[in-house]
């Protein structure tokens, strides 16, 4: 009889120093949590067996350091990568805005762009136990302007680990189903870029003219139209973009008291 053989994928972890990289491959793996920071040297190197889509498969996990001095170590174990988590933390901004950096990092040492088309990799908001400094929405939207996929995940209490991880390999499993080509990832997110840019509009401007996209010179009849406006992108009845509910409030407040004013 045939020995069966058992299909390898290889998974790299990718974010900067101190996100959670090590942690949440220990949570998947292992199921557990380590409250103490150990710094990953160079790149640590593990193999689990998973079941997926009832298939048995032997995943090899690159776990790499975060830190930039790292980096002649972590660079040559980027090709042949079939999925990839990119981490942040949820509570340090500087962490979100590297993700472009990575990114960065892994296009120039993958060099071919047809191994990085059919990637899976999945944005991981992670330490959302934690306050935090960066919003769902950011984090989805630039997820999805990249055709990743997104998780919000806590490493500490286990929360959307597994969901990660089996999209993760089941899409790497698809890939490989399909001769090696990708399919294309369903990132319907239900809302738009402009639903985003009011919610986002609305929740950091200073003053209500700012929110309503008006100025001090609007007439009663710019304000009812400028909310008329927004109102139908933001109802919470008909979207379902984050933030929509809060977004609305402070629209109906905007439009109160500028009426007053005009
Ligand atoms: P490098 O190996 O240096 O690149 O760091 P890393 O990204 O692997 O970070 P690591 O997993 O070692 O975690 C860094 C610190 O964050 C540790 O003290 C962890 O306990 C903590 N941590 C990781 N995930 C979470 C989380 O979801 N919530 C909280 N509160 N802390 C976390
Ligand atoms: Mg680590």
């Amino acid at each position: 009889m045939k020995p069966k053989v058992i299909p390898r994928v290889k998974i790299i972890s990718m974010g900067n120093a101190e996100v959670g990289k090590s942690c949440i491959i220990k949570r998947y793996c292992e199921k557990r949590f380590v409250n103490k920071y150990l710094a990953t040297i160079g790149i640590d190197y593990g193999v689990t067996r998973v079941t997926i889509k009832d298939k048995e498969v032997k995943v090899n996990i690159f776990d790499m350091a975060g830190h930039p001095i790292f980096y002649e170590v972590r660079n040559e174990f980027y090709r042949d990568t079939q999925g990839a988590i990119l981490i942040y933390d949820v509570s340090e901004r500087s962490s979100f805005t590297a993700l472009d950096d990575w990114m960065n990092e892994m296009k120039s040492e993958i060099g071919n762009h047809g191994d990085m088309d059919n990637m899976i990799v999945c944005v991981c908001a992670n330490k959302i136990d934690k306050k935090r400094v960066v919003d769902e929405v950011e984090g989805r939207l630039w997820a999805s302007s990249h055709g990743y996929h997104y998780f919000e995940t806590s490493a500490q209490s286990g929360e959307g680990v597994n969901e990660l991880f089996k999209t993760l390999l089941e899409g790497v499993i698809n890939t490989i189903d399909n001769g090696g080509q990708k399919l294309p990832t369903v990132t319907q997110l239900g809302y738009s870029k402009e639903q985003i840019d009011a919610i986002q509009r609305l929740k950091n401007s200073k003053s209500d003219y700012e929110r309503l996209g008006l100025t001090t010179s609007a007439t009663k009849d710019d304000v009812n139209k400028a909310y008329r406006k927004l109102a139908v992108l933001l109802h919470p009845d008909k979207s379902v973009a984050p933030g929509s509910e809060e977004a609305f409030k402070l629209l109906v407040a905007a439009r109160t008291n500028l009426l007053k004013r005009c």
